[in-house]
């Protein structure tokens, strides 16, 4: 059976006035119906875009200059762009990095969630109202009827966020991007609205892409995880193999702390260096500048994705010294930061 959702080398650039950025740089990904997966990263590494441009939901200018979007086993960047929308946003609902301040500030927020059933599904006002509040009352908002006249300054942020979860279920998708949902939130709310997510996968079959800097909030809710660096996957897999046995050294270097429980770190890891520069098209590895096991034939040719099993890949030259890589790192120790 086909996955819901096939990403094939999909490149994004942002044409600016003097040179192109080349944000996303072939990203292949999958998610099957009712998964959750992963997609974690630095920043600028490319994640919202990718979810961005899977909805054609890119800022101005960027653009999608190749790539395939498979839905259902069906090709729909072969569609009439009007036919692959249609699929696409009714397929998808997006949790957006900046929702809390993308809810129409002068709009109720009952009729904000309102409107895509009306529009998209052709709901009457009644039944487009009804759906929005039993859409409240899954979202865990208290007294959704009375709710349902609030302006988002009235709610708060934990409410206005599961607002925007609403909104993105509005359409009865089956496949949620959700673009860090709780960074903005307190650690009480980001549980409730982290268990409002899941059992809508659970209950429901609502497959979730998930961005977030939050490894603990990766690791108890996605099955798989994408690793993105410089607008690329260098490594995926099942999230317990990637986290405990890396064969990358920028997910080594950014995981390295997580799988021992007794170590309280949740957040990825701050690399030394700077990511380089997306105008250029580099030569060799992109984290070439970065790698602590860096040898001359990384800036001689870029690693190609390489399949480690059905289910795990990895994107650089040399993954078959990965198991010597931390008694490496203990012989000669670099300071790193967590952020
Ligand atoms: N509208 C835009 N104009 C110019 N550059 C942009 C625009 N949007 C994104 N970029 C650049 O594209 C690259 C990828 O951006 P993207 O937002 O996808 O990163 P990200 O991985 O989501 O980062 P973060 O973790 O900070 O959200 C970055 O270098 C960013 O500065
Ligand atoms: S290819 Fe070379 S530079 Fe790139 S991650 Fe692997 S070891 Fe490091
Ligand atoms: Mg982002």
């Amino acid at each position: 059976m086909s996955p819901l959702l096939e990403v094939e080398d999909l490149h994004v650039e942002i044409p600016l006035p003097h040179a192109t950025l080349h944000a996303v740089r072939g990203v292949s990904l999958t998610a099957d119906a009712g998964e959750a997966v992963g997609l974690v990263g630095e920043s600028g590494s490319g994640k919202s875009l990718t979810l961005r441009a899977l909805l054609g939901l890119l800022p101005q200018p960027a653009r999608v200059t190749s790539g395939r979007i498979v839905l259902d086993g069906v090709d729909v960047t072969a569609l009439p762009e009007r036919e692959r929308r249609r699929r696409l946003t009714s397929a998808m609902g997006m949790v957006f990095q900046d929702s809390l301040t993308a809810l129409n500030p002068v709009m109720r927020v009952g009729e904000q969630i309102a409107e895509t059933p009306r529009r998209k599904l052709g709901m009457s006002g009644a039944k487009s109202k009804a759906r929005a509040i039993e859409l409240m009352d899954r979202v865990g908002i208290p007294e959704p009827e009375r709710r349902y006249r609030a302006y988002p300054h009235e709610l708060s942020g934990g409410m206005r966020q599961r607002i925007c979860i609403a909104i993105a279920l509005s359409g009865q998708p089956r496949l949620i991007l959700a673009d860090e949902p709780t960074t903005a939130l307190d650690v009480t709310i980001q549980a409730q609205v982290l268990s409002v997510i899941e059992s809508l996968r659970v209950e429901e079959g609502v497959g979730l892409i998930l961005v977030s800097h939050d490894l603990a909030v990766v690791s108890e809710t996605c099955r798989r995880i994408y690793v993105m660096y410089a607008g690329r996957v260098v490594e995926n897999g099942p999230i317990l193999d990637v986290l405990g046995a890396p064969r990358h050294p920028y997910s080594f270097a950014l995981l390295r702390s997580v799988p021992d429980p007794d170590v309280p770190v949740h957040r990825l890891l701050t690399i030394p260096g700077q990511p380089p520069d997306l105008m250029d098209e580099v030569a060799g590895c992109s984290f070439a500048d970065r790698c602590r096991f860096v040898s001359d034939a990384c800036y001689e040719q870029t690693p190609p994705l390489v399949q480690l099993t059905p289910d795990r890949a990895t994107a650089c030259l040399r993954y078959e010294e990965a198991e010597r890589w931390s008694d490496m790192v203990a012989e000669a120790p670099v300071q790193e930061e967590v952020r």
